[in-house]
């Protein structure tokens, strides 16, 4: 004789803030890829340069020493007081290595620690779109909700303070940047950053500035820390970290300053989720900032040819590209083609072979753009640029 069973629990085994984000539009993209050979691609957002041998070699002197153990949550003392330094040369804002600096498992775990340690349910943050894929999640994972500023070619992709102000309402926790942009090139001029910077002060607002693109700017304009501003050091979450500038993706290097009491609750968030960032690439990292700044100079000299020759390129086709200011992206617009930006790209890939990802992955405004980017070999980009004129000349 058979007993009945209950019918089987309908509810959900994930929880609804996990369901309701959706997955990566870029991954997604990058699974087709991964099994199509020929393909060049322009989609991947990192260096194609290997990490400089010395930081290389720094590494695996630090393993073969024996410093295989955990360090301490913030960071070794001699990796935070290295960043410090470098922080006050190049930017002129000032960090106590012993309260104010964390290193993190990339610039990635500092944005997620920062939402964890800022947001309450319901906690409104400002973010400028389209940007970088992983900042809605972070905001969302955390029970906040995030507040899209558009921005657009035509205003240089730079977010508009009075449209950032209209945005503030009292459930306003934080202003999110994302500057050098990914994906739009985009850099903020200095009248911008310091009515942004007017505006978080009036509205009494944490600025939370993802500035992991800092050192890859071109031509005349330059990266400004927006802690530098005159008073902002006490109220912004600075993240930044290794994997661009000196091509260290795969070391899962990166760091947040903030004045010591926001600190305090990421590195709360930090300690009890990671302990402490890999101690090989924190030792690394000491080499990278003490000894490769001829090879970041070089690689950025690298990426700003190929940048004018892509721009070039892309405008010459008919697809009209915003002249990047930082990083090493390229978002031209694809409107002149008549498709979206998801049949754009897929299109190009299967025809034309070559990967874009859509603009669409990036936020709303980011539709009827596709982003390219420049940390690909020369040659292959110049061989991308004839496959894309003959696939647009198909459409
Ligand atoms: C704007 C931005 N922030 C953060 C990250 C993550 O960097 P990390 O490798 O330091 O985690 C990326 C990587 O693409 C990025 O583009």
């Amino acid at each position: 004789m058979s007993i009945e069973q209950p019918p089987a629990p309908t509810r959900p085994r994930l929880s609804r803030r996990v369901r309701e984000v959706p997955p990566s539009g870029i991954r997604r993209f990058f699974d087709v890829l991964a099994t199509m050979p020929d393909v060049i691609s322009l989609g991947i957002g990192e260096p194609d340069f290997t990490t400089p041998p010395q930081i290389v070699e720094e590494g695996v002197r630090s393993l073969r020493s024996g410093r295989t153990h955990y360090t301490s949550n913030h960071g070794t003392l001699e990796l935070r007081r290295a960043l410090s330094k470098m922080l006050e040369r190049l930017y002129g804002v000032s960090y106590d290595p012993e309260r104010e600096i964390c290193i993190t498992v990339g610039a990635s775990e500092a944005v997620g620690a920062a939402m964890t340690a800022l947001i309450d349910p319901g906690d409104e943050v400002v973010l400028h779109e389209p940007s970088y894929v992983a900042y809605i999640p972070a905001i969302t994972f955390n029970g906040g909700v995030p507040v899209l500023i558009s921005t657009v070619a035509a205003d240089s992709f730079a977010l508009d303070p009075a449209e950032l102000e209209a945005a503030i309402t009292p459930r306003t926790r934080a202003i999110f940047l994302g500057y050098p942009c990914n994906p739009t090139g985009a850099v903020l001029p200095p009248v911008t950053l310091r009515a942004i910077a007017e505006i978080a002060e009036r509205h009494d607002l944490v600025v939370v500035s993802d500035e992991i693109y800092d050192r890859l700017v071109y031509g005349d304009h330059r990266h400004e820390a927006f802690s530098a501003l005159p008073g902002m050091k006490e109220r912004t979450v600075l993240m930044g970290g290794f994997s661009k500038a000196y091509a260290m993706t795969g070391w899962r290097i990166g760091y947040v300053c903030a004045p010591p009491d926001l600190l305090e609750g990421i590195v709360k968030v930090h300690q009890y989720q990671i302990m402490s960032a890999p101690t090989t690439a924190q030792d690394a990292a000491v080499v990278a900032i003490q000894g490769a700044e001829q090879d970041v100079l070089r690689m950025v000299a690298e990426y700003d040819r190929r940048r004018r020759m892509l721009v070039a390129g892309l405008n010459r086709i008919g697809l009209p590209t915003f002249e990047p200011r930082g990083a090493f992206y390229a978002f031209p617009s694809i409107i002149a083609t008549g498709l979206t930006s998801e049949q754009f790209s897929e299109r190009l890939l299967y025809e034309g072979k070559v990967a874009m990802v859509p603009g669409s992955a990036f936020g709303p405004s980011g539709e009827g753009h596709v982003r390219a980017s420049y940390a690909t070999a020369f040659e292959d980009i110049e061989e991308a640029l004839v496959r894309i004129e003959r696939f647009v000349a198909t459409l």
